[in-house]
Order: C-alpha cells, then structure tokens, then sequence
C-alpha cells in the first residue's frame, strides 16, 4: 500500500503537493475504479466560494470501497461489531458478504421508492446495518444524512426537514450501556412534523415494542429476506453529493454541510492510510459514532476504501466496567485505537485498576480526536495504554474539512503532547491576525485559516450557500476560516487553543450556544437564556446556562431539573446544562446584543476582571450575576 515512510519523504511530498497541488492529488485519485477519468482536476475559487475537484469524473464510492476488493480480499473481514453487551456475539463480515449486504438493502431502498438524489435520513444505533445504510445510500445514489442517536425530536425533525428526507432509516432502539434509548419513539415524534417523510425502514434491535404506521413504517428485516444481491452502482458525478451533515453554527439551526463524492473518497482515503500508517491485516479501532463526521470518515469510508478492517463498538466506555475498551482491545487485537480526549479523561479518572489486566499488546498506533488534549492525558494516554512504544496521532481536523488536516504521520514525523503538529500534505494553513493580516514566521498566535483547496472540502452548506460563505469564507477574504485560535511555536508546529465563536465543544460533541438556548427556552417558566461554556475537567467544556424566568419559582431546584429535562427532550441529554443561574436580567448593550464575554467570564469563576462594562444598558445587572454564581 502506498503511503509515506519517512520524514523526508513526508517534506518531499509536502513541497510537491504544494507545488503542483493537481498533479500530486490526480496521482492519489488514479488507484481507483473510475467509469470515467476526470476532464480537469481542479476548479476553483474563495469568494463565491465555488470548489470541483476531478471535475468529468464519474465513478461510485462503494465501488471503490467493496467491489473494487473483492478480488484480492473477498474473504478478508471487512467489519468487525462488538455489541453493547460483551457476553453478546460478535459479528463479522467479510469485503464479500458486506458487499452482499450493501447491495441487498440497496435493492430495500429502490422497493421503497427511493432514487438518485434523494435525501435520505439514518438514525441509528452503531450496529452493522448502519454502516450497510449509508453505503447503500452511495450505492444508489441517494444522499445520506445521519443524525447522531443521540439527538431527540425537535434537533432530529430539523434536520430532516432541512435536508426535505423522503426516507428514514432507524430501529426500534439502541443499548447503551445499562439503558435502552426508544429510538422508533422519537422518531414517530419528530416525524409529526415531517411530511416530506413518505417510507420508515425499522431494523429490530432490542426487540421492544413499536408503533408502526401501516403504509408508511415497513421492518428491514422483512423487506431484506427476498431482496436480491445484484445491486449495480449508480454511476455518480465526481462533484455529486455524498452526504449531508448537520453541525453547529454560531447562530441559528445547525447547518448542512454538504460533502460531495470523489474528493472526499480522495482526501479521506489519503489521509486514513498515512495519519496511522495502515497495514494491511491491521484491525482499526475508531469509536466515534457514525452520527459524527469522525464515524463518516475513519469509520466506515476511509478503512474501507483503504481494504482495511474496522470495528464498530455499540457501547459505551465504562459498561460494564470501567474497562470495556481495554477489553475490546485485547478481544479482537487492535492495532490501531482513535478515541476522544474527554474519554481518555474520564478513564484516567476513574483510575489504573481498569486498565492493568488487560495486556494491550496488540497496539501499534493510537490517535485522538476532536478537542485538544492537555498534556497530562496526552501521557497518561502515552504510558499506560500505549506503553510508550505507539506514536500518538493527535488529529485536528473539522466536519467542514472531511478529513485530517494537522497531524503527525503516526512513526513518521514528531509528536509533541498537545499538538497536532504539522499539515498534512495538500493542506496549506496560515496564521491571520484580528485585522486578517497574515502572521509570518514561528512564534506567532492567531486565526487558523487555509489558503488553497483540499478534497475533501465543504462544498456548501445544504439549500443555503450564502450561509456556507458567509461562516467561512468571509471572515477573512480569500481564505477558509476555521473558527479556531491557533499557535504556531518556535519549532513551525501547530497547537489548537480553542473556538473563536460560540460554539462549545462539550465532551468532543460540537453544540451551539444559540441551539442550546433555544431548547432552554422551550421550557414555558423561560422568558431568555444565554449559555456559554466553562472549562470542565473531564468533558474540556461544560455548559453554564444563565437563565430568567417569568415570575419567581420558589422552588430553584425543581426549576433546573424541569430545564434539564426540556433540554434533553427537546436536543438531546449530550446538551444538557451543568451549571443553571437564575437572573434578573442579562447583560446586554444598548442594542440588545448580549455580552457575552462577560457571561465567559462569570461562568469560568474569574469575577475580578471582567473588562469594560460601561455600554451595558444597565451595569448593575452584572453585579447581581457575579452574586449568584457558582
Ligand atoms: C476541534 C471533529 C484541538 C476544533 C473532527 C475544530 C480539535 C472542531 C481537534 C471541529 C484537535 C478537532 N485538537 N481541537 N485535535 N480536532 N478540534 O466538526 O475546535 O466536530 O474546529 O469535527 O473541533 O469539530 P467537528
């Protein structure tokens, strides 16, 4: 397999892709399955902003991940699952019978009218038929959207309305850990409001009872029993959509970003095979639900167009003990692991107990993803999982970017505890100041921006492309902003501070201040609310909720744990508040805008400077927030 086997190679490759961006991402598109070679390799520019890669191309992704291994690893195994329960069995699939899968329930979809083009909404648990549900989509051209199981009605009636689905792919429900999540329930709740909907698909999971709306609700597990496996590909333009996938923005609904399918397939494969340094044989261990772009690409598509075998988890980390990853690891000989840090926090904390009978020798390469590591569980991390002897990938990249973008080569190029250390090659950063100026040289700190297309890309940002501009391409002119701080220290290597908007990564999970906000408001006692976050020990972020209500509640605590629940009901239990204030009032500007710099401040303890407070409408407010912190 071709990839990158040493540092020079890695400064060599970089220079080249630099150089002659086209022709060194034109090399990397040739080892696919094509039915038609690409006319020109890039088209491009930052204002509208309007990006094609291999534009003429035609071709389908799931060729490319199944058909095109069938011959050299037909009965090599394609996916490994583990369910949520470890005295449950596992299950494995070969290229061959995945393929088969794929194709059977790509037949499912055409029966139950969906076509190219359509979008097609995925709420499931991380079981192997949610993998076969997105290839299945690519298989036929359909867009996937998949909403992570996690989210509860009205952020999933969001999206599917958003993306205007006509399909829904989901089960009666998902284990995890101890509980059992109704996921049919809220499903047949969001859809109340979705008359786009015209087909639900049921995979039975946990066998709970359902309700099953006759016309509409059919169980995949009896359309699929005469569904055929000869399922051909639909032949796709390389510019066509793959996926949509909603995230966080600053303000308003979250938004659709809009992935399209040769760059992508590009970028994705790339990147997966040289950030860990696959082998072939290596079983790759990604947790990330597929509900979240690090599950789209590392999970199911990069392993897979790589002919890799990957494990999908069902569970969580700490059932039924503390242990289970270890386990997992030792199980099925993992040698490649790519966690979170809020994971690796919360294992460290509940102590080495959990890890010492597990040998976890099987490891060669771990990785993280998704928020910064501090130091302290950079080593720990280091020392007892990977026993100093596996590199460790601390990955920066964002759903809007596909793939990897800042990352050591795993025992190619250095690491260092807290850094995602150098781009990859195709991928040139540069540092701006407030003003957009350009920070030359080591040393520097600023916004992290790109001056030149990657593959993998965001194209727009679905049914509304002014928003996908204006996020990121307006901030600074000419450049993709990421929304992130950046440092660039003596030695050229990158470190992420952090957000520069308002948004919060809570437990690696990207939420909206203003989604957050609004699902508070939801509760009838809430007139306003103004969450902003606080750092947290295990989660990197918590959530701090300001919040004023109505008339006075006697009774705080019932107050806070009905916001908990409107919360939960409303996004989802990972958006829940850790901390909620009651306020007189919040402090606003003369032209209502809220200030939240000064909330930042409250929240993270720091009351002795908070700054200019003279345009608020009324300074006093702040005193009294300072006085009921906590
Ligand atoms: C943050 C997740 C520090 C960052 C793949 C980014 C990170 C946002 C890292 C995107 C990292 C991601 N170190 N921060 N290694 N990786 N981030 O869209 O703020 O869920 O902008 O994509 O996560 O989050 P998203």
């Amino acid at each position: 397999m071709n990839r990158i086997t040493s540092f020079e190679q890695y400064q060599q490759e970089y220079k080249r892709s630099v150089e002659t961006p086209e022709a060194f991402w034109a090399e990397q598109a040739e080892q696919f399955t094509w039915h038609k070679k690409w006319d020109n390799v890039l088209e491009w520019n930052f204002d509208e902003p309007s990006i094609k890669w291999f534009i003429g191309g035609q071709l389908n992704i799931t060729e490319n991940c199944l058909d095109r291994h069938l011959e050299k690893r037909g009965n090599q195994t394609a996916l490994i699952w583990e369910p949520n329960n470890p005295e449950d069995e596992v299950r494995k699939f070969t290229y061959k019978e995945l393929h088969s899968e794929v194709c059977r329930f790509a037949n499912v979809l055409k029966k139950n009218g969906a076509k190219k083009g359509d979008r097609i909404c995925i709420y499931m648990p991380m079981i192997p038929e949610l993998t076969i549900a997105v290839l299945a989509c690519a298989r036929i051209g359909a867009i996937h959207s998949v909403v992570f199981g996690g989210f509860s009605f009205k952020s999933l009636s969001d999206r599917i309305h958003d993306a205007d689905c006509n399909v829904v792919i989901t089960s009666d429900g998902a284990y995890r850990g101890a509980k059992e999540i109704p996921l049919k329930n809220v499903i047949d709740e969001a859809l109340l409001t979705c008359p786009s909907v015209k087909k639900v698909i049921v995979y039975k999971h946990i066998n709970t009872e359902v309700k099953m709306e006759s016309g509409r609700d059919v169980w995949w597990q009896d359309e699929i029993k005469n569904s055929s496996a000869d399922c051909p590909a639909e032949i796709m333009d390389a510019e066509d959509m793959l996926f949509i996938l909603y995230t966080s923005g600053s303000t308003g609904k979250p938004k659709g970003v809009v992935h399209t399918i040769a760059g992508y397939m590009t970028f994705v494969d790339y990147t997966f095979r040289n950030v860990f340094q696959y082998n072939d044989g290596d079983i790759f261990w990604c947790t990330a639900d597929v509900g979240w772009i690090t599950g789209h690409s590392y999970l199911v598509y990069g392993p897979l167009l790589a002919g890799g075998t990957t494990l999908m988890f069902e569970g969580i980390p700490t059932y039924p003990d503390a242990g289970r990853f270890w386990q997992v690891i030792d199980k099925h000989q993992v040698a490649i692991f790519y966690t979170a840090p809020t994971a690796i926090r919360s294992l460290e904390a509940l102590g080495l107990d959990f890890v010492k009978p597990y040998k976890l020798d099987s490891l060669k390469v771990l990785g993280t993803v998704g928020e910064p590591i501090n130091e302290f569980a950079w080593n720990w991390y280091n020392e007892n999982i990977g026993k100093k002897k596996c590199p460790i990938v601390d990955t920066w990249w964002q759903t809007e970017t596909g793939g990897i973008m800042i990352s050591p080569l795993a025992g190619i190029t250095k690491t260092k505890p807290g850094f995602a250390t150098l781009p990859l090659p195709g991928v040139q950063p540069i540092l701006l100041d407030e003003q957009g100026k350009e920070l030359q040289g080591n040393n520097v700190e600023g916004r992290l921006c790109f001056k030149f297309p990657w593959p993998g890309i965001i194209r727009t940002t679905y049914q509304n492309h002014k928003r996908c501009k204006e996020t990121y391409f307006e901030t600074f002119k000419g450049y993709y902003f990421t929304g992130d701080a950046c440092k660039r220290d003596e030695e050229g290597y990158y470190h992420i501070s952090g957000r520069v908007d308002d948004v919060i990564k809570v437990s690696g999970h990207l939420l909206g201040t203003s989604e957050i906000e609004n699902a508070i408001d939801q509760h009838p006692d809430i007139v306003e609310s103004a969450v902003v976050g606080f750092p947290h020990e295990i989660k990197g972020w918590g959530i701090y909720a300001f919040v004023i209500c109505e008339h006075e509640r006697k009774d705080a605590d019932a107050l806070k744990k009905e916001i908990i629940e409107t919360v939960t009901k409303n996004m989802g239990a990972i958006a829940k508040p850790d901390k909620i204030q009651v306020v007189q009032g919040l402090p606003k500007t003369r032209s209502g805008k809220i200030m939240r710099r000064i909330l930042r401040k409250i929240a993270e303890g720091d009351l002795s400077n908070l700054g200019d407070t003279s345009t608020l409408l009324d300074p006093s407010i702040v005193e009294e927030i300072k006085k009921g912190a906590h």
